[in-house]
């Protein structure tokens, strides 16, 4: 970066609504992680996302501090980043009000993830659902952010968030820049599940996610019973799925090159034993999560400790907020 320009803003967030995975490290937090070094970063819980799908609030105490633990395990630093519950910063729900009416009916009932939980909550479709894009714009534009690490199921969350600050600027003049989805690598990940169907995640598919708070043995479990093909290839045929995705694991988690180049040849060549591959990855995904693990369950009922970095990062994100309030006021024409 040249020397005296601002920093560019990154924003992202992740709900409290179960255990963090593998897809949350890699689709986000990794990214977090090395981006608080070279960015002014915002970084937040995002518990208000979370009533849309959980009315019961009995675990979200317990959920948020698993979060913020689990950011920190994972090695982001809160004197670095602002680390923040979105709750705690009330310019959000603000600006959530105001950038409603820049959200169509239409285009939000089109919205994917809209779609998929109408499909699972039918006796819930409630208004917050429905608006859950602009909430999430509101928690991007606030601190007008152009970088937002995140996972590839996000990717259309992203594009609404650009249609609603451009729409915004067109009617009341420049305030937001586009925010972009960003992950360090070429492209955005799906972190696959290891049942070779769909993606890791919190709430589904469990014993085929990994999560950071799973113990040695369950990992081992969990990875020696994830699927593969039975026999080889046939000649030129690409490799199958489900044994692509535990190469693209051991990628990951950081199993040595030549280790998987030896496995990508075996099973090429129709010598493969998947059990020795698995025992692999199982290993290696044991060496990198147990430590995370454990310095998360270290902090995890740290209450003080926690609040003080909620409180932190609530000021520091409310800074800048507040900001971005009195530009929007100001363009609106609500200042007086
Ligand atoms: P959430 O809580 O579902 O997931 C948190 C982050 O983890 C990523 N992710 C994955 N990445 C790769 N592979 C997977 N299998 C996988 N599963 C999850 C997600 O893409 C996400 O980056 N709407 C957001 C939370 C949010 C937010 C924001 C994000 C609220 N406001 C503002 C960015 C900016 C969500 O539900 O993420």
């Amino acid at each position: 970066m040249e020397k005296g320009a601002a920093k560019k803003i990154v924003m992202s967030g992740i709900r409290p609504t179960g255990f963090l995975h593998l897809g949350n490290y890699f689709g986000a937090l990794a990214n977090y992680v090395k981006m608080q070094n070279e960015y002014d970063c915002f970084f937040m819980v995002a518990d208000l996302h979370a009533l849309t799908t959980l009315p019961d609030t009995k675990e979200l105490k317990t959920n948020v501090a698993r979060v913020l633990a689990e950011n920190i395990a994972s090695g982001l630093d809160p004197d670095k980043a602002a680390l923040y519950c979105q709750s705690h910063v009330p310019e959000t729900s603000d600006l959530y009000l105001l950038l409603n009416m820049m959200a169509y009916k239409g285009e939000l009932e089109k919205t994917v993830t809209f779609k998929e939980k109408v499909k699972l909550q039918p006796n819930n479709v409630n208004a917050g659902l429905l608006t859950y894009p602009v909430l999430m714009a509101a928690d991007i534009l606030l601190h007008r952010a152009e970088l937002v690490p995140v996972g590839k199921d996000q990717e259309q969350h992203l594009e609404m968030t650009r249609t609603f600050g451009n729409r915004f600027n067109h009617r009341y003049g420049h305030v937001f820049p586009e925010a972009q989805a960003f992950n360090f690598g070429e492209e955005l990940l799906k972190v696959p599940s290891l049942d070779g169907a769909g993606k890791m995640s919190k709430s589904e598919n469990q014993f085929a996610t990994i999560y950071l708070s799973d113990d040695d043995e369950l990992i081992r479990k969990k990875v020696m019973k994830a699927k593969t093909e039975s026999g080889g290839s046939e000649a030129g045929a690409p490799m199958a799925e489900s044994v692509a995705n535990l190469i693209n694991l051991m990628k990951l988690v950081g199993t040595p090159s030549d280790a998987i180049a030896s496995y990508e040849k075996a099973y090429f060549d129709g010598s493969i034993r998947y059990g020795d591959m698995k025992k692999q990855l199982a290993e290696d995904m044991v060496k990198f999560i147990s430590p995370i693990r454990e310095k998360a369950e270290a902090i995890r009922n740290d209450e003080k400790y926690l609040k003080e970095i909620m409180e932190k990062g609530a000021a520091k994100a409310r800074k800048s907020a507040q900001a971005t309030m009195l530009q929007v006021k100001d363009a609106m024409g609500l200042n007086y």
